[in-house]
């Protein structure tokens, strides 16, 4: 029975998310996130005068302890926001990499990638970045006190929440138990030494409501403090590279957002090192040439333009991006006309194209797939899109002692060796080699897109690479199939990145007439379907009544919460 539901939970999408419904839809301001505890947290500050902002400061540290397995205190992520007023930013609070890390820190002496080191234990933890990025967006923008944003996650820390039965499923999980069991601290907090909660249990997390109280006087105290001391004494105690120099120096970085267009809609994404952004802009370029529309919509017409275009942006990702702070990258050519016009031309509207013609050589990439998403919009028309991640589920696995902390093992995300596959078959090439303060190339891709000029979308997505079509196919549903917003991101899903040259298809995302006149053009699937390929919250506001809708994941049991 406990099995059952982790199956059915977890990784059975066609059970868990079949029932099509409206979205909410609300006056003044929505949350939608994958813990309706955390969206509920958002709403209830915008009820107390604060703005999106201060809302999406709550509800990411609501996460942090409601969401365990990708909300967080010890990873990084990106948050885009664009204010009422038209100005917009991008906060790059993504992990950087130790200063005592080096390009071949998981090789051998024989040259060979040691297997879980980038993914599992203390030297796969990049520096944190999420206290600093939320502390960042508070001082530019919020309105409510700092300690009035962190006392619901504190109190849900301290006070303990329900189970759900999502989480029951989370924590039953064999994936979960893989990855905590190995480290006490983490096997005690989260697994309660083998007693695992189950739903309607309340789960108290004494030692995060400590670090989160100490936070909510002093921020600093993640990067300075008793926190920054623990975290330290812990890595030295089992080989972790992170120093009290590594926290004090960590800086969210402010950037300017990439823009876009298709049909009329501007919009902005995040820039590098996401590799999201640009391949969006390069998408909705060749897409925009074809009559999307009258496809129809999950069509093998539709499915075919969007495999095409994907295998050949995720062929230029592969190749060209890193950190821009280290490495040049051509952002301009990648997202000009021009250069989508080349790549566009090569599409045959009747054949699949191979991979393998569309640039020689490199294998492509997986990513860990353990990051969430929300999406939050305010009564003045302030929205936000956050994405943020510990990487892999549960992170390294590791929590720093007496803190409560989960920590990431975002270092998986850099080139390990250039050429050779990580442990989730990710290539990528020497721009995203490893080097100390460099930040790891990222999938995440917070959007937000205007009609008209004003806000009108909030969209990102968890899951790797599959976030980069995912965001895709939500803005395509809106923009072109004008459905509702809960009904694009109910919508099956495919997925192609161009190598293997494969697509991943959720058991509603085809059906079999489309995947025969598919593979009929030279079309390959993968043989089973992807039960879960991603999972993505957004949010709306209709230009005609100013109503704001959400439309949230069922997925991994999403709730949008609006008032
Ligand atoms: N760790 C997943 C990503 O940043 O793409």
């Amino acid at each position: 029975m406990r099995k059952a539901v982790a199956i059915l939970l977890l990784f059975s999408a066609t059970t868990a998310y079949s029932a099509m419904h409206d979205p909410v839809a609300a006056r003044h301001g929505v949350v939608a996130s994958t813990s309706g505890i955390a969206s509920q947290v958002g709403v209830d500050i915008m009820k107390k005068g604060g703005n999106a902002v201060d809302a999406a400061i709550a509800t990411a540290l609501a996460m942090a302890v409601t969401w365990p397995a990708a909300g967080n205190l010890g990873g990084g992520g990106f948050m885009l926001i664009r204010m009422a007023d038209g100005t917009s930013e991008a906060i790059d609070y993504r992990e950087r990499a130790p200063l005592a890390a080096s390009r071949d820190m998981y090789l051998d002496a024989n040259g060979k990638v040691i297997k879980g080191a980038s993914t599992d234990g203390y030297k796969a933890i990049g520096v944190p970045g999420t206290v600093a990025g939320l502390m960042l967006v508070h001082k530019r923008h919020g309105k409510l006190k700092w300690s009035e944003l962190v006392e619901p996650a504190r109190k849900l820390a301290a006070e303990g929440f329900v189970v759900s039965p999502f989480l029951d499923g989370v924590f039953h999980d064999k994936e979960t138990l893989k990855k905590l069991d190995p480290w006490p601290e983490s096997r005690r907090i989260f697994l309660r030494d083998g007693h695992f909660y189950t739903m309607g249990e309340r789960f108290k997390q004494p030692e995060l409501a400590a670090t989160l109280a100490r936070i909510q006087t002093n921020p600093r105290d993640f990067y300075e403090g008793v926190t920054a001391k623990r975290i330290v004494s812990d890595m030295h105690a089992h080989g972790g590279l992170i120093t009290m120099q590594d926290l004090r120096e960590y800086k969210p970085v402010i950037r300017t957002p990439l823009r876009g267009s298709y049909r009329g809609h501007d919009f902005i994404v995040m820039p590098p090192p996401s590799s999201g952004g640009i391949a969006i802009i390069e998408m909705l370029r060749m897409l925009e040439k074809y009559d999307v529309a009258s496809t129809g919509w999950q069509s093998a017409r539709y499915l075919h333009l969007l495999t095409e275009v994907m295998r050949r942006a995720f062929a230029d990702r592969a190749e060209f991006l890193g950190d821009p702070d280290f490495v040049k990258l051509p952002v301009n050519a990648l997202t000009s006309n021009g250069f989508a016009e080349e790549r566009r031309k090569t599409i045959d509207l009747t054949h699949a194209s191979k991979s393998s013609e569309i640039r020689a050589g490199d294998p492509a990439s997986f990513e860990g797939s353990d990051t969430t998403h929300f999406s939050v919009v305010d009564g003045d028309g302030n929205m936000v899109s956050n994405t943020y991640t510990l990487n892999d589920w549960f992170g390294a696995g590791v929590t720093a002692k007496d803190t409560g902390i989960l920590l990431n093992d975002e270092m998986d995300d850099f080139t390990s060796q250039p050429g050779v596959p990580n442990v989730y078959q990710l290539i990528q090439s020497e721009k995203n080699a490893i080097a100390p303060k460099k930040r790891p190339l990222s999938s995440m891709v917070p959007l937000i897109m205007l009609q008209d000029g004003k806000p009108w979308l909030a969209v990102g997505a968890a899951g790797g690479p599959r976030i980069i079509s995912t965001v895709l196919e939500i803005v395509l549903a809106e923009v072109d199939f004008h459905v509702s917003i809960q009904e694009a991101v109910d919508a099956g899903r495919i997925h192609h990145q161009w190598m293997p040259d494969t697509i991943f298809w959720e058991p509603n995302g085809t059906n079999p007439d489309s995947r025969a006149a598919l593979e009929a053009m030279g079309h390959k699937f993968a043989e089973k379907p992807f039960e879960h390929i991603s999972d993505a919250n957004a949010v709306m506001i209709d230009p005609k009544t100013g109503l704001r809708y959400g439309g949230a994941d069922p997925r991994r049991s999403g709730v949008a919460v609006g008032w």
